[in-house]
């Protein structure tokens, strides 16, 4: 008979699933049951406050700790009991060691990729591959130890890209780096999004999360608290304000904000931030928000870009997070 571990995967489509997933580290619980499943090749951020059980979670689907009870699956695989099939096209990002940094970066993922066992003949081409990925390919010859933090982040995502992998696993990816090195591999994590691949992410930064993600799983004590899109959980969370912000190609009258936009239906305000940015905060859900839209294209006042706010994502935060203190 076959078990649940034996499932053939589908490669189309990546899975990640914590099925009553636990730790417990003696009386204490760090990860509580946990059950979710993600599927399909899309960006998921991991939220929750410090100490809520994200690494431990995130080491338990790579199985460098051992579940107390419960099982992590990919592609349907149960990672610890199969580790080797279910981790084959698995790339993490947790606790990476830096390159030795008299290497270069083809000789430092030349040294991890013989250890994973990328096939010798491979190793040469997934290297360039790699390191184009993560838009490094200048670099690949020069010694690792005069690179910025942000630059070797780009070479540990590339040596976690080696083995070509359809699920991702990134603990914290921008934490430490200046706020140029946090946009240059909040770029690479945008870009890795194709190619059918899904990405499970930790992080503090609401407003990465709100750019990068699709959707977003939060955790506290242990215990899920929320799984769904962007979108849904700001509308089902956020009490009932929603807010967008609007980027303009051009210069916007005043007057037409608080004459017109700060009337339209729903809308409880609206802020000019300065000549071409405007922040909207309206009652309602996405049927408003879409309405909104339309409504300010037909001013035709060049609307560039429309987005949830970050802001809204913190509210939710906050909320959910304070009620479990
Ligand atoms: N080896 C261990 N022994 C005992 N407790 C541990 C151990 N590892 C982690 N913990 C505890 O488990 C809880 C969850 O820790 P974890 O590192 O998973 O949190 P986190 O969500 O990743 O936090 P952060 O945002 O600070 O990285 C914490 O309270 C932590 O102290
Ligand atoms: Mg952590």
């Amino acid at each position: 008979m076959l078990g649940r571990d034996d499932v053939m995967p589908d490669t189309d489509v990546p899975t990640l699933e914590a099925v009553r997933l636990t730790k417990k580290y003696g009386s204490f619980t760090a990860v509580s049951e946990l059950n979710l499943k993600i599927e399909g090749s899309k960006c998921v951020g991991f939220l929750g406050p410090n100490g809520a059980g994200k690494t431990t979670a995130l080491k338990m689907f790579t199985d460098l700790i051992r579940p107390s009870s419960g099982q992590a699956l990919i592609n349907g695989i149960n990672v610890h009991t199969n580790k080797k099939a279910a981790l084959a096209k698995v790339a993490t990002l947790i606790e990476t060691p830096e390159i030795y940094p008299s290497l270069t970066p083809r000789e430092g993922l030349r040294m991890i990729a013989e250890i994973r066992g990328v096939p010798s003949k491979e190793i040469e081409k997934r290297i360039d591959e790699a390191v184009a990925e993560v838009h490094m390919s200048e670099w690949i010859d020069k010694r690792v130890g005069r690179f910025s933090k942000g630059m070797k982040q780009r070479i540990c995502i590339a040596s976690a890209l080696l083995s070509d992998p359809c699920v991702l696993l990134l603990d914290e990816p921008t934490t430490g780096l200046d706020p140029r090195g946090m946009s240059e591999v909040r770029d690479i994590v945008k870009s890795l999004k194709g190619k059918k691949r899904l990405i499970f992410m930790s992080s503090h930064i609401l407003s990465e999360v709100s750019e990068i993600c699709d959707e977003v799983a939060m955790i506290d004590h242990g215990k899920l608290l929320v799984y769904d899109t962007i979108s849904n959980v700001t509308a089902k969370f956020s009490q009932g304000t929603n807010m967008v912000e609007v980027v303009l190609s051009r210069s916007l009258d005043p007057q037409l904000v608080t004459q017109n936009i700060a009337k339209f239906t729903n809308v409880i305000s609206a802020e000019q931030l300065n000549d071409k940015n405007l922040r909207i905060k309206f009652n309602g859900g996405l049927e408003v928000q879409e309405r909104l839209l339309s409504q300010l294209v037909s001013l035709n006042i060049g609307v560039i870009s429309y987005r949830a706010a970050s802001s809204e994502l913190e509210d939710v935060y906050l909320n959910l997070i304070k009620d479990t203190v």
